[in-house]
């Protein structure tokens, strides 16, 4: 069937809507993103498929991420009458049990209890305020917390996430059953292309791949050059640590869709290109589904819904070069060309994919766009600060108790997210630093951890938003060996092709290697800062504008990390090998002789109950006994 209105759409909604939130059977959702999948979470499904093949009334199925990957594989039941269920942590072993106890409705059982992460109070997105709760008439279970205020969850507002975890990636018809395409077929049928772009202007959107220009506007300015116009999505995503859009693509590859076939009747364009990380195999996948799906739909293709706006989606693979991320550099990648940034002096909304009109946005600010488009831009921009409106997606990740991705309004400060959100720190290790915006971002110590998330305030602190990476450091992180691993990864990335970003990170790194390996010298920390400046005033493109930020605000806020790696030859942090070693308190030593035990090296001696000895000679500082040790004995001296 080809749709052709937003009548035969709202037909297939209705019908998905009962089968996604009120089932006749008992329906299992199991995260099979790649961070489900590689928690074991395709096992899971693969056991209660067979496990329940002869039971009709038990439906096993898989969604996408729904962000707190600590604890995956991440399965939800669902049934009509009863309170729908999260689960943590359900390995293949336990899921038979736990869906059994689901339909039991009994977890006296502690095994199948402790899996137990919250009841779901409300499962519809913010776009679906057009129907009742369906949990409303249900319920809820006594002393099992709502998912939606456990700490992970509360405080988080899913925009760009709202569908991941929620529907099956593989499913156009459950993208329907959630508001799915009406943004689009009602902008297609009832508002002129200027509209949209005013609507998008007036919400605040501004791109979320890393440089923060609003959308808009670089809509407008691309609309208004004539030519060939291309759309092209990015989802190069290379940062270490950030999995903001394989998660989108993975989890709603159709929100990314629709927002590419809104911009493309807003610029008015027929050609959309997605630029994807040749490693994001399953992002592919499920972005080929969707591409077909929503083809053999008609909402794709030629004459869409009976109109003369035609939009296809082209698939290109990067091949896992960071500087491809970069807008020149991917459109050179995407023409078959060497991706090698180029100069801007003309603009690539004017001359950009084949030197015609191209728009370029993040994976991210396209999944923004149907809910701004469907729900105005007064409502989008009522999220927010000033001029960061509505809310932007993070993986945390680092030392760190919940790892995940969340989605939260802009504004919230940094302390929210680590602290509230993240947990804190596992362990009894103190916090030291949180790094957001990639390698090119800045590590922001305790002492800042009021700053809003917001591009101009992070900026103030000496970073960046970026694409929304998120790392939690800890005190046995050494901020000059941080510094270092970002310029190693930036030296490597980098084309080459100007010398300030050539060379500069190349001689900050030869420099940064010198300190962290114990043959610093003073007027080392005032040559990085003359370097860092020299690096970021005169390279080319973004790669080396951004490249300094972790080695300055590391000396910024961290000098006297650099100061005693010079001067005293110390990491105190207990990373740069040569300037440390691993010392037992007698006095806290109670001699249970675990670190014995585990040493790879036999370094450690001693008796039962009495203080044990280390031998330095022996030892190779793997760190496995500072770990072990349960009562701080092991120090680094
Ligand atoms: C070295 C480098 C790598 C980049 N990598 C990405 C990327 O992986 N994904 C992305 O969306 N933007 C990336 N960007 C930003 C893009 O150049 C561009 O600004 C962005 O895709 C525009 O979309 P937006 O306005 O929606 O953010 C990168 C920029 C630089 C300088
Ligand atoms: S700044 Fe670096 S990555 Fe960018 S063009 Fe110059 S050499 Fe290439
Ligand atoms: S693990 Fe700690 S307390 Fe136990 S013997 Fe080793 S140093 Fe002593
Ligand atoms: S650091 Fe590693 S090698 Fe050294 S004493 Fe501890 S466990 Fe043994």
């Amino acid at each position: 069937m080809t749709i052709q209105s937003v009548k035969d759409l709202e037909t297939i909604k209705e019908e998905y809507r009962i089968k996604l939130n009120l089932p006749e059977t008992v329906k299992v959702n199991i995260g099979m993103a790649s961070c489900g999948i590689a928690a074991g979470a395709k096992d899971s499904f693969d056991t209660a498929k067979q496990a329940f093949s002869d039971n009709k009334k038990i439906d096993i199925c898989q969604t996408g991420c729904i962000g707190y990957c600590e604890v995956e594989p991440l399965v939800e039941v669902i049934a009509k009458d009863q309170p729908r269920m999260m689960f943590k942590n359900v390995t293949k072993d336990k899921i038979v049990d736990i869906i059994n106890a689901y339909i039991n409705n009994d977890y006296s059982d502690k095994k199948i209890k402790k899996h137990i992460l919250g009841q779901v109070k409300d499962p519809r997105s913010l776009l679906e305020d057009d129907m009742e709760n369906p949990q409303e008439k249900v319920a809820p279970l006594e002393d099992i917390p709502f998912l939606e205020e456990t700490p992970f969850f509360k405080g988080q507002v899913k925009i760009a996430l709202r569908n991941c975890g929620y529907v099956d990636p593989d499913s156009i018809e459950e993208y329907f059953g959630k508001q799915g395409y009406i943004a689009f077929l009602n902008a297609l049928h009832n508002t002129k292309p200027q509209d949209i772009i005013t609507a998008v202007k007036e919400s605040g959107l501004r791109g979320r791949g890393g440089g923060g220009f609003p959308t808009g506007i670089k809509w407008a300015t691309c609309a208004k050059h004539e030519g060939d116009r291309s759309i092209i999505c990015n989802a190069d995503e290379g940062d270490p640590g950030a999995y903001m859009d394989r998660s989108i693509l993975e989890g709603d590859p159709h929100s990314v869709i629709e927002g590419m076939l809104i911009a493309g009747l807003a610029i008015g364009s027929s050609q959309g290109f997605m630029y994807v990380r040749n490693e994001y195999p399953l992002a592919v996948k499920r972005l080929v589904t969707a591409i077909k799906q929503a083809t053999d739909y008609g909402l794709l293709g030629d004459n869409i819904a009976g109109t003369n706006f035609s939009f296809k989606i082209k698939i290109s693979t990067g091949a896992g070069a960071f500087v491809c991320g970069e807008s020149t550099a991917l459109m050179a990648s995407l023409e078959g060309k060497v991706g090698r940034p180029k100069a801007k002096y003309v603009h690539t909304v004017e001359k950009g994919f084949r030197d015609q009109p191209t728009n370029l946005n993040n994976v991210e600010t396209y999944a923004n766009v149907p809910a701004i488009v469907l729900k105005g831009a007064p409502w989008y921009a009522g999220f927010g600060t000033d001029n960061s409106k509505g809310t932007k997606a993070f993986s945390l990740v680092g030392k760190v108790r919940n790892t995940g991705l969340l989605e939260v309004p802009m504004g919230i400060p940094l302390k929210d997210i680590v602290f509230n959100m993240g947990e804190g720190l596992p362990g009894k290790k103190k916090f030291k630093a949180v790094q957001t915006g990639g390698p090119s971002g800045g590590c922001i110590p305790e002492g800042l951890m009021d700053t809003p998330v917001d591009y101009q305030q992070l900026a103030s602190v000496g970073s960046i938003m970026g694409s929304g990476g998120m790392i939690v450091m800890d005190e046995n992180t050494c901020m000059v060996d941080v510094a270092r691993y970002f310029l190693d990864f930036l030296k490597d990335e980098s084309c080459g092709q100007c010398n300030p970003c050539r060379e500069g990170i190349k001689q900050s790194l030869d420099i940064l290697t010198a300190i962290c390996e114990g043959n610093g010298k003073e007027g080392d920390i005032e040559l990085l800062e003359e370097l860092g400046v020299m690096i970021g005033n005169f390279s080319l493109c973004g790669l080396g504008t951004s490249a300094p930020n972790p080695v300055l605000t590391t000396i910024k806020y961290f000098r006297e990390e650099y100061e005693s790696h010079i001067r005293d030859k110390k990491c105190k942090a207990g990373v740069c090998k040569n300037l440390f070693v691993y010392e037992i308190d007698e006095s806290a030593c109670t001699g249970c002789g675990l670190c014995a035990k585990k040493c790879p090296q036999d370094a450690i001696t001693g008796d039962k109950k009495e203080p044990h000895v280390l031998d330095q000679d022996k030892c190779i500082k793997c760190g496995i006994c500072y770990d072990a040790c349960k009562f701080n004995a092991i120090v680094i001296k």
